[in-house]
């Protein structure tokens, strides 16, 4: 089922989750929910406040061939080096803009299995990114607060020709 974003300013997104105790079917419901929703939106990653649900879950799949990660009680435990890219966010229509973030990191979290998992998004900056996103989220944070630069949306195909430039040099 597809469900409704929490769009700024919902308190919802400036809650800290609650971590949850015991994967029942409500919560593997909301995972395959959520999954549904970030897909109709053309995203890459969703939080459940995002869905008005104040629980810490949270899903990335970078595109429809990579691997879907659904995160139960994420936590971040390693951060390396820095870059900086453009992100923009389902809860905040329309708006895009650079944020630095780490650009391999280490998570921690439980699988709908229950499994707990350790994920290195090793050169993957762009998985690392999303991640981060998205357990910004389940603390109440948005991109926008730490946004450096605005990118009007008319300009972000410009944007990424150019960053793909530098990246070639
Ligand atoms: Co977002």
């Amino acid at each position: 089922m597809i469900l409704d974003i929490a769009k700024e300013p919902a308190d919802i997104l400036r809650k800290k989750t609650l971590d949850i105790d015991e994967i029942n079917d409500d919560v593997t419901q909301l995972l395959d929910d959520m999954y549904e929703t970030m897909v109709s939106s053309d995203g890459v990653g969703i939080a459940a406040p995002q869905v008005n649900e104040n629980i810490s879950v949270a899903i990335v799949q970078l595109d429809e061939e990579d691997e879907l990660f659904e995160m139960i009680n994420p936590v971040i435990i390693e951060e390396e080096g820095s870059n900086v890219f453009v992100e923009g966010c389902l809860s905040i229509p329309h708006v895009f803009g650079t944020v630095e973030r780490a650009s391999r990191i280490v998570v921690e979290y439980y699988n709908r299995e229950g499994v707990f998992l350790q994920l290195d998004t090793l050169d993957d900056a762009y998985l690392a990114r999303a991640i981060q996103h998205e357990v910004d989220h389940l603390n109440g944070i948005l991109f926008t607060d730490k946004m450096i630069d605005q990118i009007p949306e008319e300009e972000l195909e410009d944007f990424y020709a150019r960053y793909e430039e530098e990246d070639n040099d």
